[in-house]
């Protein structure tokens, strides 16, 4: 119950379907949480926790591109509870597209949300840390499509390659301030994220969930909690011997 007790956790992508999950998971754990997504507003799991007036959380909406945004947010949190000791980066965008038919515009959308976004963020945030002198953690939400291939994933995959090492070097940077700094790599997770995918390929979509579910040892797709249980270990001091790791949590999809 208080595995993040005192903490307080910076989330993105916290309207998503794993965000929602980790957001209260972590509130449940004893974090103050200052969440964000792309909407103004937040809705679902987060708009309830705020509607029942809990003061572990607090949302701003913006796009993560916007390096003003990055600036505004790592300064709200700090006004509103006077320090960010966890930062989930979790926020994505997945473009399904085979690589011969990727555009310039598609390509640079998915690494400057899937990469630059993550950089600039982690920086801000690790800044933070540094000045509080008191460590921290730092969790990238990676992907399998970062280790191996998969058709129409050329830009995703080349994006969350990037953010796994991304964490493995910010690691060696930032060692010496107690700061760690993991990567995860979910397998196909059931939340809005692949149903838009297979929407976006214009294929039968059962026929296309089947084929991801069998390719998966445990032959289902990976849920969303399953996950943040992985990114709340991490976020967590239970952690403290575990950084510049790169870890999948995929149902064994890349044991095969
Ligand atoms: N679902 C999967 O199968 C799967 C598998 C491996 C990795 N992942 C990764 O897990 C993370 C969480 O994804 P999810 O499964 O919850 O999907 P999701 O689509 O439900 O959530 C992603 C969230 O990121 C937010 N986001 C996208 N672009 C943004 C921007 N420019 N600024 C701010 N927020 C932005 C979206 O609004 C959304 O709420 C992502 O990084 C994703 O790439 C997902």
């Amino acid at each position: 119950m208080n595995r993040l007790k005192n903490k307080v956790a910076l989330i993105s992508g916290a309207l998503g379907g794993q965000g929602q999950v980790a957001v209260a998971k972590f509130i449940e754990e004893g974090a103050q949480v200052f969440a964000t997504d792309l909407a103004p507003s937040p809705h679902g799991e987060v708009a309830s926790l705020l509607g029942s007036g809990s003061d572990k959380l607090a949302y701003l909406g913006g796009d993560l591109c916007d390096s003003e945004l990055l600036d505004q947010l790592v300064n709200t949190a700090i006004t509103k509870f006077g320090q960010i000791d966890v930062l989930f980066s979790n926020h994505g965008v997945m473009v399904g597209k085979p690589f011969l038919d990727t555009t310039i515009e598609e390509l640079d959308r998915v690494l400057a949300i899937n990469l630059r976004a993550p950089f600039l963020l982690s920086q801000l945030v690790a800044k933070q840390m540094v000045q509080q002198g008191n460590g921290g953690s730092i969790v990238h939400n990676s992907s399998v499509g970062g280790i191996v291939g998969f058709p129409t994933m050329a830009a995703y995959g080349a994006s969350k390659a990037g953010l796994a090492q991304l964490a493995r070097s910010m690691a060696t940077d930032l060692a010496e301030y107690g700061i760690r700094v993991n990567a995860i790599c979910p397998g196909v997770v059931d939340t809005p994220m692949p149903e838009r995918y297979v929407e976006g390929l214009g294929v039968d979509k059962q026929t296309v969930f089947q084929e991801m579910e069998q390719m998966h040892l445990m032959k289902r797709l990976g849920r969303p909690e399953e996950i943040v249980n992985l990114a709340l270990f991490l976020a967590s001091d239970e952690s403290s011997f575990m950084t510049g790791s790169v870890i999948p949590i995929d149902g064994g999809l890349t044991a095969i």
